[in-house]
């Protein structure tokens, strides 16, 4: 295929482009067979430290590494042709100084052909997002809930109830004037998610937010029902994907058991035939 047929995929300006028009669609992908399902449907596939939890079994996003985000995202590379690719940096990979940050950020993006990094924190780390986006990294930002800070914060709770709103807003100013081109906002009350929204200039990916976002993202695994650890209030679930994997593995089992699997067609004549 010649350079000029193949086709584009988005990049962080034309995510940045989207400021107050249609909303940004977005899921994460872990898999080449998942990337590829979701990606006509897609403007943003993330590759989400989620990943630790949905995939690995792990009680939080803390135990993720460089290495689990590099082959991740390299088998989900594999499977985009259209959206845009963003890959979390790990906790511990970007915290200590803008330099550690850029040297992982410019490692997952040149072993997974990432077209961004996201990081969590907002005024803590305005710093870090203008020096790596002055090297030419795009930055998606992450600020309310940042599931990397669930010791400092308590658990999973929702953030900038009542006057704490004051800090999730200037969170959410500091990453945008720093120079990210898009900021998730999770687990914060609608109407904040709304004024952040609206008083910033970059666009907002609402998860557990508002309907009022830029954009909106889920956990895949959630939104197929295949996660079935815990489900949040805000990760509708548009299949139930798990039960019918739990109904086909059951009636496998039970084939197998009766002796009905294989049937005739699944198995093979001594000599070839038609179906060989
Ligand atoms: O890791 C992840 O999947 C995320 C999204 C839920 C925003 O950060």
């Amino acid at each position: 295929m010649s350079a000029t047929a193949r086709p584009r995929r988005l990049t962080p300006m034309d995510v940045r482009a989207r400021k107050g028009d249609t909303p940004l669609v977005c899921l994460t992908a872990y898999t080449t067979p998942v990337a590829r399902l979701v990606d006509g449907d897609c403007d943003v596939v993330l590759v989400g430290d989620s990943v630790g939890m949905v995939l690995h079994g792990l009680p939080s996003t803390l135990g993720v590494t460089m290495e689990m985000m590099i082959l991740h995202g390299q088998a989900v590379d594999r499977g985009l042709s259209h959206a845009l690719m963003v890959i979390d940096m790990p906790f511990g990979s970007y915290e200590e100084s803008p330099e550690q940050a850029f040297r992982n950020a410019a490692r997952l993006m040149a072993e997974t052909g990432a077209g961004a990094v996201k990081l969590e924190g907002g005024v803590a780390m305005a710093e870090t997002i203008r020096f790596l986006t002055a090297r030419s990294i795009p930055v998606m930002g992450h600020v309310g809930l940042t599931p990397q800070a669930i010791n400092a914060l308590g658990g999973y709770k929702v953030q900038g109830r009542g006057a704490d709103a004051a800090r999730v807003l200037a969170d959410a100013k500091a990453v945008a004037e720093a120079g990210a081109f898009s900021v998730v906002l999770e687990k914060v009350p609608a109407a904040l998610a709304d004024r952040v929204t609206g008083e910033i200039a970059i666009p907002t990916i609402g998860i557990g937010a508002s309907a009022g976002c830029d954009g909106q993202i889920l956990v895949v695994d959630d939104m197929l029902g295949l996660f079935t650890d815990f489900r949040p209030k805000f990760a509708k679930a548009y299949a139930e994907l798990g039960q019918a994997a739990g109904a086909a593995i059951a009636a496998y089992a039970e084939d197998v058991r009766a002796r009905r699997f294989p049937a005739p067609e699944h198995v093979f004549a001594d000599s070839p035939g038609a179906s060989s």
